[in-house]
């Protein structure tokens, strides 16, 4: 037997692509492939693209650019595109880039493997549908081999695809409609991650609220679900994202409520402050609708951390609008935010707005002041936890300081505590008295170990 094949993985995008690089990853392992070492260029290379924003398609084929060379010299060694760039692009990826070996869509993971196999013999290879393979669909295979970065917390995709018609989004078009998987299926994968010691998972779809409702083709059965996923053993903590506000209704507020699992998290992408802006987005609610869902939220749940998304410079967006925004923001008190400028994808409907497009300058002017007004909030609410002691997840030691261990709280806040004589591995839980507040994190300090991790041995593996 020879050297096996090296692969690495590069990641675009948000976390159903994180997870479909996870799975990736799986299918690789599965394939007799090892990762590559850090910095070494591995004898396959896959992009898993994202095209949500401009400057994700400029990063793929700047990173492409910079394998051209290296790709002539070993003509062996094979780059793969998958994701939803390939989605969207399909043939054009190879035009643009020609040494690429082979371009997967995002219905066919399961593929990528033996369509490297074929490249080898046969040339570049493409392979793109444009919905799930109901057969694929069903195959748990693959999320269960998936290489994760903690081997105690877990992604569980439940749903693909979006049925909405937000005037920005892309994701319709490259992820194709809804599609819900079988509750059975999903729980099936849950109770065996919870087996090999998984003890969080988040639950991902693109709006997790209908999931369901193209299996009962009336209903959707997201709550049912969160209180099914809340009776398997050994699930400590669940999360899930992205429910959206239009969707987001009284029966999640108590399943939330019911599940003792389930984190006093909740994720809400708000978008815009402005009722004009909003409507022009498609988003179908109003800023009074939103605040109310938030409001019934926090009512019920204690001590609850909200966090949002939001896009400035939606075209036609005016000071004032925006300034509603800002209200918005300061009104709704959020634990953070992610902030996006506004970026023209072609073929939505926002992309067919140019006449309103907005100035750089004054983009970059508005994004600044919202990053302020958030993270204001942010620290406030850091602020008013500084004192509590709070159950961490541990995620292992932080990225600049090995003597400084990392987790995650209940409310999905990063905190950072000093090593003591106490081994406490990657996967413990264990309580800290929170000491000091800073807009993205807390520090503190170890107050005891509540349990050792459950999972077993962790197979090192860079996926970046
Ligand atoms: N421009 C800027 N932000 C966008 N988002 C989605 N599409 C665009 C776009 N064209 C943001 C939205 C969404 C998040 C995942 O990305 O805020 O909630
Ligand atoms: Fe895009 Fe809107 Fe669907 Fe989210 S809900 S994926 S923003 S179309």
């Amino acid at each position: 037997m020879g050297t096996p094949k090296t692969f690495a993985i590069r990641t675009f995008g948000c976390q159903m692509n994180e997870h479909d690089s996870e799975r990736l990853a799986g299918l690789m392992v599965a394939d007799g492939l090892v990762p590559a070492e850090k910095d070494s260029i591995a004898d396959v290379v896959i992009f898993n693209t994202c095209t949500i924003r401009e400057n994700a398609d400029l990063r793929l084929y700047s990173a492409l650019g910079e394998l051209k060379d290296y790709k002539k010299a070993h003509p062996e060694m094979q780059i793969a595109v998958g994701g939803c760039m390939a989605q969207k692009d399909r043939d054009d990826i190879l035009r643009r880039a020609n040494w690429v070996d082979v371009v997967f869509g995002t219905h066919n993971l399961t593929s990528a493997p033996g369509l490297l196999k074929k490249a080898l013999t046969d040339g570049p290879q493409i392979e793109i549908l444009d919905a799930p393979d109901p057969e694929a669909h069903k195959d748990m295979a693959p999320a269960l081999y998936a290489v994760r970065e903690l081997p105690f917390a877990a992604w569980v995709t439940i749903q693909t695809g979006c049925d909405n018609t937000c005037a920005y989004c892309i994701v319709p078009s490259v992820r194709g409609v809804e599609v819900s998987r079988l509750v059975e299926d999903i729980m099936q994968e849950a109770t065996m991650l919870a087996a090999s010691g998984v003890t969080e998972i988040t639950v991902l779809g693109q709006n997790v609220n209908s999931y369901g409702r193209d299996i009962t083709g009336r209903s959707p059965l997201f709550s049912d679900l969160l209180r099914e996923l809340g009776t398997i053993d050994g699930i400590e903590r669940i999360r899930f994202t992205s429910p959206h506000p239009k969707d987001f209704r009284d029966d999640t507020i108590r399943a939330m409520l019911e599940t003792k699992a389930v984190c006093n998290q909740l994720h809400l992408p708000l978008q815009s402050g402005s009722n004009r802006v909003l409507s022009s987005m498609r988003r179908g609610y109003t800023i009074e609708r939103y605040m109310e869902k938030l409001n019934a939220a926090r009512a019920a749940i204690d001590d609850l951390a909200i966090t949002t998304d939001i896009i400035v410079g939606f075209p036609g967006e005016t000071e004032a609008e925006f300034e509603e925004t800002l209200a918005a923001v300061a009104e709704a008190h959020f634990d953070a935010a992610y902030t996006f400028i506004f970026s023209a994808r072609e073929g939505t409907r926002a992309a067919e707005m140019q006449s309103e497009f907005i100035e750089d300058e004054i983009v970059a002017e508005r994004f600044d002041r919202l990053k302020e007004v958030l993270n204001r909030s942010a620290l406030e609410k850091h602020q008013a936890r500084v004192g509590n002691t709070e159950e961490v997840l541990v995620e292992g030691p932080s990225r600049r300081n090995d003597q400084v261990l990392s987790g995650r709280t209940r409310q999905g806040k990063l905190v950072h505590f000093p090593v003591t004589n106490e081994p406490v591995r990657a996967g413990s839980l264990v309580t800290v008295k929170l000491l000091k507040a800073a807009p993205y994190h807390l520090k503190g300090e170890l107050v005891s170990v509540l349990r050792a991790p459950k999972h077993k041995v962790r197979i090192p593996l860079h996926v970046s």
